[in-house]
């Protein structure tokens, strides 16, 4: 069996010319590069083992090749030999090194010794999108941003008093009818008669707490879930969102409510929109009226949409009625103002043309799709 030639010297393996010697190398070097290919998936365990053979201090090839290729060498081999073990040694340890990295990574990655190919193009997750609801909120919040309105959000538990009496809707007014509530049954405290409490029927309840918590001049819009026992159908929902509108301060007249319902009528529905006040009636306003705009699909000449009236309804508003004020202690003789309240669905659905406001909870993909 021929011995390891690493372990002879130059003389004794019969070697002489600059030719031989690089052959030498030459061969060293082909079968280090076979290993390394062979092992290009090991653990990083099995190229430590390789490295060891190699380049380990006391038993390495290359401490071989140096103690008996370099050392005893002749002064005129020792120049050829010198650099050719440089070259190898570099050589070595570069690839050892990389073997190295490769098996680490691939070790961390949990990919078994897999390799990596960082070449392929990198996993793609789809990104989620904005509710339609979501989005109409967004868009509504911003129209009001910008002529100076705040917004605030509040509790989704009431009590009949900020719900109900503090909006001037006294116990068996008929406006309590209107506004089929669920009302809370909690478990009753020992000696206290127990709080009624409720889910609130709209976000009107905003209004008072705005105005027991802060003075004059007030300008909030109020987004949040409302609660109303109807059976769902295409334009019911038990639960619906909101935005509530409060202005109120010294100077603000039936025109700066009108003037604020085109304003934003036009920016929401687009710059030829026309509006139109209709008498209503709500308890907290005085006047009442519906806000209703032309027709965007037919232009307000009639058509199925908007039921051949030329006209759609989008929410309920009004001049707030002095009786509000004395709930909240603000000088009914001084302030004036106005609200609003629109259902965040139903202006989704007429922007969208939406038929079926079940479709806004029922998290098909094929629907939330059409809104990127
Ligand atoms: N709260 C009323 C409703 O839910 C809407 C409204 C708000 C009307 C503010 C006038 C003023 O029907």
């Amino acid at each position: 069996m021929t011995t390891n030639p690493t372990r002879q010297t130059l003389e004794a393996l019969g070697i002489r010319g600059e030719a031989e010697i690089l052959a030498q190398f030459a061969e060293v070097r082909r079968r280090f590069d076979e290993e390394a290919a062979r092992r290009a998936n090991d653990d990083a365990a099995n190229i430590a083992v390789m490295r060891n053979a190699w380049i380990g201090r006391t038993a390495g090839a290359i401490t071989h090749i140096t103690d008996n290729w370099l050392k005893p060498a002749i002064p005129e081999q020792k120049r050829i030999v010198g650099k050719a073990l440089n070259e190898l040694k570099a050589h070595v340890e570069r690839t050892l090194e990389e073997l190295r990295t490769r098996a680490e990574a691939a070790g961390e990655s949990g990919a078994g010794g897999a390799r990596v190919d960082l070449s392929l193009p990198g996993v793609r997750r789809t990104l989620g999108t904005r509710h339609p609801l979501r989005q109409t909120l967004e868009e509504l919040e911003l129209i009001f941003l910008s002529i100076g309105f705040s917004v605030v959000e509040g509790p989704e538990i009431e009590t009949p008093y900020y719900n109900f009496e503090a909006l001037n809707i006294p116990e068996h007014h008929p406006a309590r009818d209107t506004m089929d509530t669920f009302y809370l049954s909690l478990p009753p405290t020992p000696g206290k008669p127990s709080p009624e409490l409720l889910l609130r029927t709209h976000t009107s309840p905003m209004q008072i707490h705005t105005m027991e918590q802060q003075k004059p001049p007030v300008r909030i819009i109020v987004p949040g879930r409302v609660y109303r026992r109807d059976n769902p159908d295409s334009t019911h929902s038990f639960a619906f969102q909101q935005i509530e509108g409060l202005a109120v301060d010294t100077d603000i007249t039936f025109c700066e409510f009108k003037g604020t319902c085109e304003y934003f009528v036009r920016e929401f529905l687009g710059p030829k929109t026309r509006t139109r006040l209709r008498p209503s009636y709500f308890p907290f306003t005085e006047p009442s009226a519906e806000v209703d705009a032309s027709c965007f699909a037919c232009d307000g000449r009639g058509c199925r949409i908007c039921k051949h009236a030329g006209w759609i309804e989008l929410f309920g508003a009004g001049m707030v009625d002095p009786a509000v004020y004395g709930f909240v202690n603000y000088d009914a003789k001084r302030l004036s103002g106005f609200a609003f309240g629109m259902g965040v669905e139903r202006m989704a659905m007429m922007r969208y043309g939406i038929s079926d406001i079940q479709l806004f909870y029922q998290n098909d993909v094929r629907f939330l799709r059409q809104f990127p």
